[in-house]
């Protein structure tokens, strides 16, 4: 019999404190009308200076752990998603590790934009069914709010913080489980979206610092572009490596960067809203963050069954897109 690796627990955290359109119509020359009818967002939630990456991390490992009954120590591996890591090393999975337990486990941390989610699945799932290792903890993690730049209309009002993990655990193949993903990544969009200085291309240095650099940079309307060919795109490539089709998928959980991207899928696939997971009014773009936290409350609100077929899907910077496909249940 093959092993799969199955969402064992599935754990999040929010920061409490709430920045609305109407704090960032003081901050910069924006409008509630604008964001809400460009975006859907209507606020987000936004960590407080001393909160970094791996506590709101660890936070979100803790109750997923809990969902899973598992303790720390019953970890063989951590791969945590980040794009804004508390520092570029040591990683942000041996930090949260640290937070979790004494125990050493080994760990690893996935950039992929914001599909590194995605890509953690799939490399978890792999690990899981590699047979080496059998609990896994991926962990989505950004603190957005860190890298973005309040002088910056175009991205100020996008972002905010959150975390996500899910436990995998390798089981004797129920037909539960990750059943397929697929992913991609194309770097000719490398500078569509970018935090330009900070790495050996362009070190940190008064200059950069002056000139802004250290902020994530983006081309909204190319990105924009990319996203409506490349969500539909991974979620039927996904499928089809599961040996489905889009009328088989109970539920669809996609990255939250703009309702209109998902409005873009979701008329493409002419489905029907209660197959379509939405919370970006509340949370706005929390990067790799948005899949979990979407997932979970769906869950809250009784929206995801023993034996449902859930994809997840993101595309982000890289650029990067890609998507796991699950069949719900433990
Ligand atoms: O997970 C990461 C992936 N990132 C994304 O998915 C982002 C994808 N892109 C987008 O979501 C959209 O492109 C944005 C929301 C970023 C921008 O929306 P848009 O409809 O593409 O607007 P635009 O950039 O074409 O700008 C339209 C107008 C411009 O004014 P003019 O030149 O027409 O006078 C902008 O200067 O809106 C202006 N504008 C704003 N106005 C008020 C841009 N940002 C703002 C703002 N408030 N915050």
């Amino acid at each position: 019999m093959t092993r799969r690796a199955v969402v064992a627990g599935l754990g999040t955290y929010v920061p409490q404190k709430v920045l609305t359109n109407q704090d960032l119509e003081q901050i910069v020359d924006t409008s509630d009308e604008w964001i809400v009818s460009r975006t859907g967002i209507k606020e987000r939630h936004i960590a407080e200076p001393g909160e970094t990456t791996s506590m709101m991390a660890a936070k979100a490992s803790v109750r997923a752990l809990a969902d899973a009954g598992l303790v720390a120590e019953d970890l063989d591996f951590i791969v945590c998603a980040t794009n804004t890591p508390d520092t570029i090393f040591p990683s942000t999975a041996a930090r949260v590790q640290h937070q979790l337990t004494s125990k050493p486990i080994p760990g690893v941390d996935v950039q992929a934009g914001c599909t590194g989610l995605i890509y953690g699945m799939e490399m978890a799932s792999a690990l899981i069914q590699s047979g080496s290792y059998r609990n896994v903890l991926v962990i989505g993690a950004d603190k957005l709010t860190s890298i973005t730049d309040y002088e910056d209309r175009t991205t100020a009002v996008l972002f905010g913080d959150a975390a996500g993990a899910f436990v995998l655990q390798g089981r004797e193949d129920t037909g539960r489980g990750i059943l397929a993903s697929y992913l991609q990544a194309d770097g000719r969009g490398e500078d569509l979206l970018v935090q330009p200085a900070g790495g050996s291309k362009l070190p940190a240095s008064a200059e950069t610092v002056a000139a802004r650099q250290h902020y994530l940079k983006m081309n909204g309307n190319e990105t924009f572009r990319f996203a409506v060919k490349a969500m539909p795109e991974a979620v039927e490539e996904g499928l089809k490596k599961a040996g489905l089709g889009v009328e088989d998928m109970t539920l669809l959980v996609p990255h939250q960067a703009n309702l209109r991207i998902i409005d873009a899928a979701v008329r493409r696939f002419e489905l029907d809203p209660s197959r379509v997971v939405v919370n970006i009014d509340r949370y706005g773009n929390t990067s790799v963050a948005t899949i979990p936290v979407a997932l979970q409350e769906a869950r809250e609100q009784g929206r995801v069954h023993d034996g449902d077929v859930v994809v997840l899907c993101a595309f982000g910077a890289g650029l990067t897109w890609g998507s796991n496909v699950i069949r719900w249940g433990r």
